[in-house]
């Protein structure tokens, strides 16, 4: 890396390094300075867009519902395992059951950052800034505009990703006015892993990116591997935080679920339940009340362990809570729930301050019924 920023860098050969600078909003917010063999912009073809727009089945509803995650099905290609089942102007959220390694293209969403979150399968994720490892519990937070490919080393894989039209930060109030997060913060910098093993890919040939923007796919391709990067610095780069690291914040009487708060956006929150302690005051329910949460729809996803409030809860599965009606525990769960000293429940929340659609593909996959699954 050169010493200045925007000054001559040099190949062995003489040859000029070619600079990016890769910023958000604008110029006006975070950015990184990546050093490549050649240009970025060496495109030697573009294809016809494609259609890549969620089916929305339900505009409008407010209903309770309950969509069986694993019976979204397996698909070899990364890009069409992903399956949108519950979308606003905000936010999609997909499940994805991808049995392959991405081999022959790469993909940048143009118009998201994304979460992907681990379910189940292991891989590894290359971008030009490196690689993440990735398993069980892990989100994996890419910054809208980046290359990345996907490699499993399994083929039974499970993922929650929320595509953002908004940045993904961690809560504002964890943060300390100069962006580090502070003593009372559940997770801290060391529990954020970072890209390794920059490789620097000297080569040409043609390299198929597959970029969304706007609902549509456009296939362009390129003279030059996208991982061509030999130095960056800066702080916009993909990174992974893993839910087991989690530390959760208890108390005497129920906590409410901002102190489960992993990430915010202007638009949504996302929660992460991880097993804990119980709360100990003698006369404690552990059992959340029934809450109306009046300006958010409430989405859960259930991952792990036992889930107490909830009667026939799977692994995988999407509770949809929407504003506008309460909800709370089943019938019998308050009860049940005294005297209960922990929970060894994973799952992650989504609450979203607009209200979900629900797609075709929600639809397909949805348990009848669950809305009256309170009566007595
Ligand atoms: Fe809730």
């Amino acid at each position: 890396m050169p010493h200045k920023r925007h000054t001559q860098f040099r190949k062995p050969d003489g040859g000029l390094y070619a600079e990016e600078l890769f910023s958000t909003e604008g110029f006006s917010n975070d950015y990184t300075l990546l050093y490549r063999i050649y240009e970025p912009t060496r495109i030697i073809r573009c294809e016809e867009p494609v259609n890549d727009m969620p089916r929305v089945a339900e505009e409008k509803m407010l209903k309770h519902r309950s969509l069986e995650g694993f019976n979204v099905k397996p698909e070899d290609d990364f890009l069409k395992s992903r399956k949108a089942v519950l979308v606003n102007g905000d936010c999609h959220i997909v499940l994805a059951a991808p049995r392959k390694s991405m081999t022959d293209y790469f993909f940048k969403n143009a118009d998201a950052d994304e979460m992907i979150f681990v379910h189940e399968g292991t891989g590894v994720l290359t971008t030009c800034y490196g690689e993440l490892r990735f398993g069980y519990g892990d989100y994996i937070v890419i910054p809208r505009g980046t290359t990345y490919q996907v490699s499993f080393d399994t083929d039974n894989n499970r993922l929650f990703i929320v595509e953002s039209f908004h940045p993904i930060r961690y809560p504002k109030r964890y943060m300390s006015k100069y962006g580090q997060l502070m003593e009372h913060a559940p997770f801290c910098e060391r529990d954020i892993r970072v890209p390794e093993n920059l490789k620097a890919i000297d080569q040409k040939g043609d390299f198929l990116i597959k970029n969304r923007k706007k609902g549509l796919l456009y296939n362009v391709h390129y003279e030059t591997h996208p991982f061509d990067v030999v130095g960056w610095d800066g702080c916009c780069y993909p990174y992974v935080f893993s839910i087991h690291d989690f530390e959760p914040i208890t108390g005497r009487v129920h906590q409410p679920p901002p102190v489960h708060q992993t990430f915010e956006t202007d638009a949504y929150v996302v929660c992460s339940f991880v097993p804990r302690l119980y709360d100990y005051h003698p006369q404690a329910i552990p059992a959340p009340y029934n809450h109306s949460n009046i300006d958010s729809d409430e989405v859960l996803y259930y991952v792990d362990g036992d889930f107490m409030s909830r009667k026939h809860v799977t692994r995988g599965m999407i509770n949809l809570h929407p504003a506008g009606i309460p909800h709370g525990p089943h019938p019998g769960a308050v009860e049940r729930s005294i005297g209960a000293k922990e929970t060894k429940e994973l799952a992650v929340m989504v609450d979203t301050f607009r209200p979900l659609q629900l797609t075709e593909e929600a639809l397909e996959i949805e348990n009848q019924g669950y809305v009256m699954s309170w009566a007595e």
